[in-house]
């Protein structure tokens, strides 16, 4: 272990035992981790008082903030009176009966209110599952060679074998030789990355439904199952699809009987404008997948929705083998169920959707305005979530070499000035704070914003 003396103990602590998940484990052992104690609102304290906007929620999940006391009561009532039960083999329990009720309620398409919930703890777990269910259903209705699964350049869908197999982005394959088999990729809606001279978005997002078409017919509709995506993608970038983007893929999918899988761990619950990415879109999924902001990340939950077709099939298949042979251990945890119940309880009183839809112009106008600046090629946004990507020369989209770390020190400046930042590959700087964040303290996000970029220019000058 090589801490350096500037480590604060908890700090030194830190790097002695834990294997940090998405570091430079080298790194980290030089460079101090920085130590969170406490949450207040939208900031977070770290071990030396010092106090930062938490600019991301986290991992875009911390959707109420870091101190809902009205969640703290709801886990202690919970944990008072049942702190565990499971639903396996004909078995429930109060709390989950009532989520799924409520969950389904809310669901943003008929097919999907009249579907079914799966339960797991994570997003990737809700992804593994719905890969699946792909080939379970395929097998259920006698379509058993129905099962690759296509995917978009830089989607990301979690961790797992299954579900980094299916996120676009290079080093979650390498080292673990991934993906497995049966993953297809197509184009990452992204115009300003991947749209030719001349293009504009529209015509891109045509091109992006045409190749869709091209390889489903080059590989055979007969052996393709599904199609994952997320409404607006999240760690590959920020990436809000062009207009009509949506509206062209869905027909093919139709077309060639594809089940169309939307991940919303990210954009469910509010992050766009509206409940679902799903509803901001206009999508239609057969399975949807949830998870973070369900319990504004205070405890781990994920769902996956099924439509009724897909649960009608499975449920006979399941009957001829005789049990459903999936499911967790804490699928449907009566804590995390009960945490998911007062989350969606505030959002409805706090009337959460209106309250992102109200603030959400002070983000978004700014990231408009920053479109200008020199340092910065393209910036985009919905809603609570937004992002800019840094470039060396705007005129002709060229980033900067990306051993110059210049995102990287950018959100370091930030975090210098009390503002938590991330950034992703591509010199891309995300923002998608507590959905609770108030317009002037999105304000002072962005002060703090314009702190770090006018910095990283003197910087880049010097
Ligand atoms: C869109 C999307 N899907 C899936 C996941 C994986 O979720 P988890 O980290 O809970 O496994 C994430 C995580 O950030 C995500 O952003």
């Amino acid at each position: 272990m090589i801490a350096g003396t500037d480590f604060s103990t908890l700090a030194r602590k830190d790097v002695a035992h834990h294997f940090h998940p998405y570091t430079n484990a080298r790194a980290i052992e030089k460079d101090a981790p920085l130590v969170i104690v406490e949450g207040d609102g939208v900031e977070v304290i770290d071990d030396s008082g010092k106090r930062y906007i938490e600019g991301m929620a986290g991992l875009w999940c911390a959707s109420l903030g870091f101190s809902e006391k009205r969640l703290a009561d709801a886990a202690k009532r919970q944990m008072d009176v049942l702190p565990y039960y499971h639903s396996f083999s004909g078995k429930a329990h109060n709390v989950v009966a009532e989520l799924s009720e409520r969950l389904a309620a809310l669901a943003p398409t008929q097919a999907l209110r009249e579907g079914r919930i799966v339960y797991a703890n994570s997003g990737s777990e809700a992804n593994d599952t719905a890969l699946k269910l792909v080939r379970y259903y395929h097998n259920a209705i006698g379509k058993p060679q129905k099962k690759k699964v296509i995917a978009r350049v830089k989607g990301y869908h979690g961790v797992t074998l299954a579900a980094a197999s299916m996120s676009g982005i290079p080093m979650m394959h390498q080292h673990f030789d991934l993906p497995i088999d049966g993953i297809l990729r197509t184009l990452c809606p992204h115009p300003y990355q991947f749209a030719n001279d001349g293009e504009s978005a529209e015509q891109f997002a045509t091109r992006c439904a045409e190749e869709l078409e091209t390889l489903i017919l080059k590989e055979g509709p007969e052996t393709i199952g599904g199609f994952i995506a997320e409404p607006v993608q999240g760690a590959g970038g920020v990436i809000v699809p062009p207009p009509t983007y949506w509206e062209k893929i869905q027909p093919i999918l139709k077309k060639y009987e594809i089940l169309l899988i939307a991940d919303e761990v990210i954009t469910g619950f509010g992050r766009t404008g509206n409940r679902f990415g799903s509803e901001t879109y206009n999508i239609e999924p057969d399975m949807l997948t949830v998870a973070k902001m369900i319990t504004s990340a205070y405890v781990p939950l994920s769902a996956l929705y099924v439509s009724n077709k897909i649960f009608q099939a499975c449920a006979d298949a399941s009957a001829s083998v005789g049990v459903f042979g999936h499911g967790y251990t804490y699928s449907g945890h009566p804590l995390a169920c009960a945490i998911a119940l007062e989350t969606l309880k505030i959002y409805e009183e706090r009337k959460i959707v209106e309250h992102v839809r109200s603030v959400a112009p002070t983000l978004q106008n700014a990231l408009k305005r920053y479109a200008d600046h020199p340092l910065i090629g393209n910036t985009r946004g919905i809603g609570l979530i937004g992002a800019v990507e840094l470039a060396e020369d705007k005129a002709a989209r060229k980033p900067f070499d990306a051993k110059r770390g210049v995102g990287a020190y950018l959100v370091r400046r930030a975090q210098e000035h009390g503002l938590i930042l991330r950034v992703m590959a591509g010199d891309i700087v995300a923002f998608s704070p507590p959905l609770v964040i108030t317009e002037l303290q999105i304000e002072e996000l962005l002060r703090r914003f314009e702190r770090a970029l006018l910095e990283t220019e003197q910087w880049l000058k010097s």
